[in-house]
């Protein structure tokens, strides 16, 4: 008989055990859910704050999604923008993007300098080396320079810097087919300086060449000036401009003056940043002196914590011009300086 009345018995045990263990998990379900909506409003709370200080990043990078925002400031900016790109469905992990802003010249005037400088800024992800997609690479397709572009944040700006884009007549309307809003970053330099740097580095290259007197002049010194050799021709500021102009408004393009970017980097780089809407982050506690080198260098460059100076082939010494011929190339550029400084609303003092 005990076999009989046995198992009704564990029956009973085994469904108060169960009915034990649906109620623990049901409390265990509801505590979770409890959870996980709050830190789901949590999240929503961190990303409206990240959204704002996420703004004056780039200020075009809004005009841009066509969304309507206040000016901010910034602190943190490519952390904020992720978490913003997160909160609005956006993919949020670095990619390849077309550049938003471009160094395009001039060669010789400081380019090297300022890319350097640049990438001191948490939002911008810069190319090392010259793509020279719009002079030489047009026909390898836009496809292949995004390939070459940096990933980058949402929010972060892409840059590149090739400055034979200046002088190139056909660059102007590829950009443009490009990019539209698109800013650009012309560093300058006195053109006689220029001249004379971009030849002592044709000499450093190729010993033997003539003198910059024989290759400037038709006559040497007592002839007409030619204006069509390459260190000459870059320095007409002017007539490189205009072509760009046809193509951009004034308001996208900045002038670093070359001069001022070794005397005073940071003061240079804070128009640079505002320029380009970003934070300045880059200020004059990131430079020093270096004595021996003459020149303004990087207490902490980009992924490093040494300090370091751009290289040798930057702020060399010039190869010795006669007085004569920089005189005449002075007269010589005398308007086009003058055109220059009315076009660029500025005044770079080298005449
Ligand atoms: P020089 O070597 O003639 O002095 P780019 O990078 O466009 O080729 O320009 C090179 C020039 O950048 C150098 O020309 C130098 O004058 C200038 N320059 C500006 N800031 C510099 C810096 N911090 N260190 C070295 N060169 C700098």
């Amino acid at each position: 008989m005990a076999s009989f009345q046995n198992p009704p018995l564990d029956i009973r045990r085994l469904s108060q055990k169960l009915l034990v263990m649906l109620s623990v998990g049901i409390v265990c379900m509801y505590l979770f859910y409890i959870f996980a909506a709050c830190c789901k409003s949590e999240v929503t709370k961190n990303s409206d704050l990240s959204y704002d200080r996420s703004v004056s990043v780039t200020g075009w990078y809004h005009e841009r999604n066509g969304t309507a925002l206040r000016d901010a400031s910034p602190s943190g900016g490519s952390a904020a923008l992720a978490l913003e790109a997160n909160s609005s469905g956006k993919d949020w992990t670095a990619s390849r993007r077309f550049p938003h802003a471009l160094i395009i010249g001039v060669k010789k005037g400081g380019t090297r300098a300022l890319l350097e400088f640049l990438r001191l800024h948490p939002d911008v992800r810069a190319l090392g080396s010259e793509p020279h997609f719009f002079d030489r690479h047009y026909a390898r397709g836009l496809s292949w320079y995004r390939s070459m572009m940096p990933k980058a944040l949402d929010g972060q700006i892409v840059m590149e810097k090739t400055p034979r884009y200046f002088v190139t007549p056909e660059t102007p309307a590829r950009v443009r087919a490009m990019s539209q809003d698109i800013k650009l970053i012309v560093v300058v330099r006195d053109p006689i300086t220029r001249a004379i740097s971009d030849y002592t580095q044709i000499v450093s290259k190729t010993p033997g060449v003539p003198s910059f007197e024989s290759l400037a002049f038709k006559n040497g010194t007592a002839g007409s000036v030619d204006a069509l050799w390459s260190p000459l021709h870059i320095g007409l500021y002017a007539r490189h401009l205009e072509r760009w102009l046809a193509h951009f408004p004034p308001a996208q393009i900045h002038f670093v003056h070359g001069e001022r970017l070794v005397h005073d980097p940071a003061g240079e780089m804070g128009r640079v940043q505002d320029f380009l809407g970003l934070q300045r982050i880059v200020t004059d506690k990131h430079f020093y002196f270096n004595k021996t080198k003459g020149f303004p260098c990087l207490k902490k460059p980009e992924g490093s914590s040494k300090p370091h100076c751009l290289g040798k082939t930057k702020g060399r010494l010039h190869v010795r011009v006669q007085p004569e011929a920089v005189r005449k190339l002075r007269e010589f550029y005398y308007p086009h300086n003058l055109r220059f400084y009315q076009m660029a609303g500025m005044d770079f003092g080298w005449q």
